[in-house]
């Protein structure tokens, strides 16, 4: 499909440096009605995205799908929900966002499809050992069949096997609906590469690749205890199941796909893995990004915010790509939510809960723990944690690189924590004692005060209802009240992003002096302060406001403004003199 491309888009390696925006199209918008939101609904946002001034979306899957695991259990990867649109819809959709200079990236999800997939239901009705077994990880079960063929846990809880029913059980390292697939057949691969060119067609510019280092498996392994499986990273691609070396022949022929068309396609990695082989995945000659999760993890103080932005910087440097920044997403709780939580005392521990499994001290597992629904949750300081969500987002938005901004934080919208558990979706609820899951962070958005605006008491979602239940409080955060209102999450937004743009612009050659590499300044206690050219970033992560460095102030994510100094739990940009 040929079309006249966006100066913005045609910037070659446009995503190095863009602002991408996350959309869950079930939670965005729903024009058509029915409680769901739908790809219609993402073009009748445009222009909220544009006033966004986002260079990009990025939308979770829209395919035919039960939704087992919300739209990450594909039926057909060529198609649209028709719940969600239509092929059609689809294509207006791109061609609204692309007049508007908004890129499009689609989520593709290689481990897994769903059950429903039609190679799946040819491989169940099939007997074993036929070819259309061999699309997946079939194996025969222990004990004459009757047992699972391991001890694997899928990451969802519960056995990681499902029986056949005919002596073989099959892999889901997800929910039993997603059955791996197996990439060492090479119908599975040519069929991902005609995945690739079909919406590359279509003329979305990038795909995100859902668990992009589970792909290549090792089950003729000696089965290993399940708690050394459960420790993902490792350094040296030993692990049966996670970041094997043969990934990345997959990926490097996905890059001569990517690279057939003009621009060449974009894709970023989601792959949990050790820190240092990331860059594998970032690299040039494979997907060109990965996601670094580690700012998403990070507590709310310098020291951590110091290692994550050195750390990814070098590992950007060794890739050749631009790092990636990310506060939050569909899978964990709203950043506005995990700031207002107790700080874990460093330095970080391993810790045994109540059911004796390890977790991680850090702010992603203390926001987890605060989901629990046996009544042990930390307390939860709302207006703090939305402020220094605010500070954070203006440090990610001034740092060298991608970054990524997930539907509402922009809003600075907390987590709906206490949704009832007969409403609950997402698989990880129902399975795993420890967490309600991810829905209180994919509740629809509110666009309108009115909670029937639109007549459908859903906040102006749509005309009939939310698929998930929106407590009032969402009125306070309505992207109308924001818009009014000079000193809004929204309002700091939008700003900050475009200012970003023309700082951005200005340093890459009209103005030479406003160039230059992004550096550290030496900052008292607290603070932490960089510099990219002209333009700081001063952070100060204390309870009291400190002095502040000379300079114009650009802007403030503090409401009341900057005042003399650098307010508690925010960031001021400035532009040296
Ligand atoms: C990562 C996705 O972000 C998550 O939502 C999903 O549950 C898993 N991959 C499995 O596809």
């Amino acid at each position: 499909m040929s079309r006249v491309i966006h100066p913005r888009l045609a910037r070659p390696q446009w995503w190095r440096d863009a602002v991408v925006y996350q959309i869950y199209p079930r939670s965005f918008a729903d024009a058509h009605g029915d409680g769901l939101g739908d790809i219609p609904g993402v073009t009748s946002r445009v222009w909220y995205l544009r006033e966004l001034g986002v260079d990009a979306v990025w939308l979770s899957p829209f395919y035919p799908s039960q939704l087992a695991d919300g739209g990450y259990d594909v039926d057909d990867y060529r198609d649209v929900d028709p719940r969600l649109g239509s092929l059609a819809e689809f294509d207006e959709m791109v061609a609204a966002l692309h007049s508007a200079g908004i890129g499009v990236i689609v989520d593709l999800v290689p481990n897994h499809t769903s059950n429903r997939h039609a190679w799946f239901v040819e491989a169940l009705a099939a007997s074993p050992g036929a070819a259309a077994r061999e699309r997946y990880l079939f194996r025969d079960g222990a004990n004459g069949g009757i047992e699972p063929p391991n001890e694997w846990e899928s990451l969802f809880g519960g056995s990681a096997w499902t029986p056949a029913g005919d002596g073989q059980w099959y892999l889901h390292l997800f929910a039993p609906e997603q059955p791996d697939l197996n990439w060492d057949n090479p119908e599975v691969r040519i069929d991902f590469e005609n995945t690739l060119r079909f919406w590359s067609d279509r003329g979305v510019d990038g795909f995100r690749v859902d668990v992009a280092h589970g792909l290549v498996k090792d089950l003729e392994e000696p089965w290993e205890r399940q708690d050394e499986l459960e420790l993902w990273p490792r350094p040296d691609g030993s692990h049966p199941l996670w970041d094997r070396d043969g990934v990345m022949d997959i990926y490097r022929s996905w890059r001569r796909v990517f690279d057939c068309y003009d621009p060449p396609r974009f894709a970023v990695a989601e792959a949990s893995v050790h820190p240092s082989r990331r860059a594998r995945y970032a690299s040039p000659e494979t997907l060109g990004q990965a996601f670094n999760f580690a700012m998403s993890d990070a507590d709310w103080r310098p020291g951590d915010f110091h290692e994550v932005v050195d750390t990814a910087l070098r590992d950007a440097a060794e890739s050749g790509s631009s790092t990636t920044w990310l506060l939050g997403g569909h899978d964990s709780p709203r950043v506005a939510s995990r700031f207002g939580l107790p700080l874990i005392p460093s330095p970080r521990v391993y810790a045994d809960t109540a059911d004796g499994r390890p977790f991680r001290h850090d702010s992603q597992w203390l926001a987890r723990q605060w989901l629990l629904s046996d009544g042990r949750r930390p307390h939860v300081d709302h207006e703090l944690g939305r402020r220094r969500a605010r500070a954070a987002t203006l440090i990610e938005l001034a740092l060298p690189g991608c970054t990524y901004v997930y539907q509402g934080d922009e809003l600075g919208l907390p987590e709906v924590a206490d949704l009832p558990p007969e409403v609950l979706q997402d698989p990880m609820a129902g399975r795993s004692a420890r967490e309600k899951g991810r829905d209180g962070c994919r509740v629809p958005l509110p666009w309108s005060a009115d909670r029937n605006a639109l007549g459908g008491n859903s906040f102006g979602f749509g005309r009939d209802g939310a698929h998930l239940p929106q407590p009032d409080w969402f009125a306070d955060f309505a992207v109308d009240v924001q818009s009014a209102d000079p000193t809004s999450t929204l309002t700091m937004f939008r700003r900050a992003v475009a200012l970003r743009a023309s700082l951005l612009a200005e340093a890459s050659g009209e103005s030479p002096a406003a160039a230059g590499g992004f550096a550290w300044v030496p900052a008292v206690e607290g603070v932490l302060h960089f510099h990219r050219g002209l333009w700081h970033c001063v952070t100060n992560f204390t309870d009291g406001a400190v002095p502040r460095p000379a300079g114009e102030v650009l802007l403030c994510s503090a409401p009341e403004g900057a005042g003399d100094g650098v307010p508690a739990n925010s960031t001021v940009w400035l532009r040296a003199s």
